[in-house]
């Protein structure tokens, strides 16, 4: 998605912005720019489409150089992806604007200005905003006072740096509904829309909040409230993530984000289990009083933070008995919702950004639990500064470190590890689970980061499964149970960085409909656990074969799943049901990124999609 990266100095900008905007490249983009106050007193920019490389290149055959300057990636949202699309945009060569985000009212707008005589030169929504805000100029000469007159007519989410070829000592800059974070130096001073892009530069922060416009000044940061009374935000130091951005001994970020599970769930657990028990208190000091009075959970998320969603579902039902619904984000936000008393709305979301889940989290606020609203929102999230962390009434982080490949692997299982501490918290704080249950799992909780060792050894025995897949087009994923969203997480892997399609099915749905695409084309990849759902999932699997499809599965070493003609079983170390669906996630990560770098795909970042999706 889009990312924003701007720099006020003594000394020239131009590599901080393309170093800022190269660990930016994670979030997906097709486009990338920079503006610069030049030396010569007037406002440069080049653009380009594709890969910041290219802006790169182009700019070491003719360099631009400026101590003030704006840099952005563009992920298309309004326009295609072309140079004249591409990021800064101009006002009469006297202002330029990066934004992330989308401006809802940009037709109105552009109507309006046009009529003023301002002249188009993009389909983009952003350029909006540079020719509203020169017009604002006529009147509030200040630039950050400009900008706020300017805000106030922009309808949807933004977060925006301006830079003034007749302000030239400063950058403004203004977040709603994209975050946005101030790095701070010595004579000298950065913003970006995440704190990574400028680790280069700073480990000192300060994180705008809704609303907030900023000046930002070689030796000064000026932050003002949306209701426009200056404001202190807070100087953070960062440590964490330094090694983030270093691909290490691996090839890609996804497979050193797939070999970092073990010690990433072991932190996850980290100061959260007792003797026998999960540390309710880590869900924060009001949790156990608020568990006591949960009758429903309602939990939101999208794409992978779904799947651990539904994953969660069978446990809360099935070990704690609370009744549980699970829904996509950009559904649940539109939708009427009629909510039964008591019921905690639990939002899951990696980055804590995604617009959709912060959408549905501010809709479940609306109203009180008296007005038929929800008892408290929970955020289960791996950014504690994120939007969804603040606005929500208790947090567990989950403690996976930044994560830099666009598909989800290690958010997935941490997330998983604090869904299952969270069942087992409800389940305890209201006498509901079965005798000796949080016990063992809590013991097994414990093994877990060395079951998941033992997973990541079968690696080599996944890359020779994966060229089974390198001619295919088309997929199938099977599983029963909680195994049923571990399959369409496995699917939803494979489809994203190897496009080949792939959907994935509960077994048992299988002669229903989708048997009929079965035959010696179609791998079926099924997940295959010891539980009381392996025989009936057996019967599933003698239907595929009898149509002459091909089987990959992974099973229980215990199973009594033998090789065979056209039957691939890989053996998986044993493990407690309960906790199954974090074990099988591992051989199936393994097994997309295999397949992906066999069809030389772009792996880390993968064609059309985004890290963090901001926009809707
Ligand atoms: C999956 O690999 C993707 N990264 C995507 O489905 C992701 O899970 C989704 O966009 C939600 O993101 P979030 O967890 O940051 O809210």
């Amino acid at each position: 998605m889009c990312g924003i990266v701007g720099a006020v100095a003594e000394r020239n900008v131009t590599a901080i912005l393309l170093e800022g905007l190269k660990r930016l490249e994670y979030r997906g983009y097709d486009s990338a720019g920079v503006a610069l106050f030049s030396n010569a007193g007037v406002l440069e920019r080049r653009r380009r489409v594709g890969k910041v490389n290219e802006l790169e290149q182009s700019l070491a055959g003719d360099p631009l150089a400026g101590r003030l300057g704006i840099a952005h990636v563009r992920w298309a949202t309004h326009g295609a992806p072309t140079e004249q699309n591409a990021h800064p945009h101009f006002s009469n060569g006297e202002l330029a604007v990066v934004h992330n985000g989308i401006i809802e009212n940009h037709e109105s707008l552009r109507e309006r200005l046009q009529g003023l005589g301002y002249v188009f030169t993009s389909d983009t929504d952003t350029e909006v905003i540079a020719h509203l805000l020169h017009h604002k100029l006529r009147d509030i000469p200040d630039l950050a006072a400009a900008l706020k007159a300017t805000v106030k007519e922009l309808h949807g989410a933004y977060g925006l740096a301006v830079i003034s070829a007749k302000q030239p000592d400063r950058l403004v800059a203004a977040r709603s509904g994209s975050p946005l974070v101030v790095g701070l130096g010595l004579g000298e001073n950065f913003l970006a829309s995440d704190q990574l892009a400028l680790r280069q530069v700073t480990d000192r922060f300060m994180y705008l909040e809704e609303g907030d416009i900023a000046e930002i000044r070689r030796d000064s940061v000026q932050i003002w409230t949306a209701a426009g009374l200056p404001v202190e935000r807070e100087v953070v130091q960062y440590r964490e993530g330094a090694e983030a951005a270093d691909k290490g001994e691996f090839r890609h970020f996804m497979l050193k984000e797939i070999h970092e599970q073990p010690k990433v769930v072991q932190r996850t657990l980290e100061g959260r289990l007792g003797q026998e028990q999960v540390l309710v208190q880590a869900f924060g000091p009001q949790a156990a009083e608020l568990f006591a009075k949960v009758r429903n959970v309602q939990i939101v998320a999208c794409g992978t933070s779904y799947h651990a969603g539904m994953v969660a579902r069978y446990w809360l039902e099935g070990l704690a008995g609370i009744p549980c619904q699970v829904e996509v984000a950009s559904e649940f936000r539109y939708r009427k919702v009629v909510v039964q008393p008591d019921t905690l709305f639990v939002s899951i979301s990696q980055s804590g950004e995604t617009a959709d889940t912060l959408a549905a989290l501010r809709n479940a606020k609306l109203r009180s639990p008296k007005e038929g609203g929800f008892l408290a929102s929970l955020a289960i999230c791996n950014v504690g500064i994120s939007s969804l962390v603040r606005e929500s009434d208790l947090t567990l982080l989950t403690q996976a470190g930044p994560e830099i490949g666009v598909a989800s692997t290690k958010a997935f299982t941490t997330q998983l590890v604090a869904l299952m501490l969270l069942t087992l918290s409800v389940g305890q704080v209201q006498g509901s689970l079965e005798p000796g249950v949080e016990a063992e799992l809590v013991e097994e909780l414990r093994r877990l980061p060395t079951r998941l060792g033992e997973a990541l050894a079968m690696d080599s025995t996944v890359e020779k499964v994966a060229e089974l897949f390198a001619e295919k087009s088309h997929t199938l994923f099977l599983g029963r149970g909680a195994q049923f969203p571990v399959a369409m997480e496995g699917a939803l892997k494979l489809k994203e960085i190897s496009y080949i399609h792939a959907e994935a099915y509960p077994a048992g749905e299988l002669k229903h409909g989708p048997l009929a695409l079965v035959d010696s084309d179609m791998p079926v990849v099924t997940v295959a656990p010891n539980n009381e759902l392996l025989e009936k999932l057996k019967s599933n699997l003698q239907e595929v074969r009898a149509r002459g499809g091909e089987l990959i599965v992974f099973a229980d070493e215990q199973a009594g799943l033998n090789d065979g003609t056209g039957t691939h079983v890989i053996s998986m170390p044993h493990i407690v049901d309960a906790l199954a669906p974090i074990l099988y996630t591992i051989p199936l990560q393994l097994l997309s990124y295999y397949v992906a770098v066999l069809k030389g795909t772009d792996v880390d970042q993968p064609r059309n999609l985004a890290k963090s999706v901001t926009v809707e």
